[in-house]
């Protein structure tokens, strides 16, 4: 079980000796093999909502529990992608994706197994041995998440994963996600600013809104997309089906409330 739980979560910051509310008290849950997006306008907290779940940051006031256990500092059980994809530069894409796994003591046979799992599941036979260098962005980053996924964390953490790739590779990525996710599901907390990608992967949407940060609205979407079965279509006609752009425009609206201030 790898739940996570928000109970009243408060982050305040020092700016130059003035404090600034950046979460203004969060309750929320994330269940065990859930996968949950978070969109919400620039600078309502979702990357510090993140760091607090992986324990670079702590709460002002409240708790993050995951597994019932209070978050107290980084863990083998959460692993993190972020945007930059930070790979090893000089280790091949074999050493990088077992990186992980060989600190937790895998066997070669393992790490082999994991190794053609992934590349296989991703399309990247036959990279093991390439470097990071060799590779387009949109690989690297496959690369990067196929890493946390190899380490069998309980939470996977990623925060815009994909805002550094170019449309046509994210929507390749956002393909691969989906199918990752539904053939080995794990407890997902994924930021990002696009509404389509958020909707298209998740099981709930979280709105959020800031000054101070917190949960506008959650929007369930795991029910709607049953209903249609998404997972057996590429995502271009996912985004054209009824069942979507209503969801989508449902979280549009909110979303730009939120921003109001901005336009
Ligand atoms: N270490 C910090 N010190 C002071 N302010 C911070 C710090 N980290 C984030 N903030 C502020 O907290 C707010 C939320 O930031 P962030 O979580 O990065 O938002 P988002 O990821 O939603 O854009 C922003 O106003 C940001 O400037
Ligand atoms: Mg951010």
């Amino acid at each position: 079980m790898s739940d996570i739980r928000f109970e009243g979560v408060t982050k305040v910051f020092d700016r130059g000796g003035t404090p600034f509310t950046a979460i203004g008290g969060i309750d929320f849950y994330v269940n065990d093999k859930e996968f949950i997006s978070v969109v919400g306008p620039s600078g309502c907290g979702k990357t510090t909502l993140m760091r607090m779940v992986a324990g670079l940051e702590t709460p002002t006031d409240g708790e993050v529990k995951v597994a019932g256990n209070t978050v107290r500092g980084p863990g083998p059980e959460r692993a993190v992608v972020f945007q930059q994809f930070a790979l090893f530069p000089w280790k091949t894409v074999y050493d990088n994706i077992t990186f992980g796994m060989r600190s937790k003591g895998a066997t070669k046979a393992e790490r082999d197994e994991a190794v053609a799992y992934y590349l296989k599941l991703m399309k990247m036979e036959g990279t093991e041995n390439s470097y990071p260098h060799q590779l387009s962005g949109g690989m690297q980053q496959r690369v990067a998440i196929a890493r946390s996924y190899a380490i069998d964390p309980g939470v996977l953490l990623m925060d815009e994963p994909f805002g550094a790739l170019d449309a046509q590779t994210r929507t390749i990525m956002q393909e691969e996600l989906v199918r990752l996710a539904r053939v080995n599901p794990r407890t997902v907390l994924f930021i990002t600013h696009s509404v389509e990608e958020a909707v298209y992967l998740a099981d709930r949407v979280i709105v959020m809104g800031r000054n101070p940060g917190r949960v506008r609205e959650v929007i369930e979407i795991a029910g709607m997309r049953e209903e249609e079965d998404w997972t057996s279509h590429p995502i271009d006609d996912v985004m054209e089906m009824e069942s979507f752009t209503h969801l989508r425009g449902q979280v549009w609206r909110l979303l730009r409330e939120e921003m109001g201030g901005d336009r």
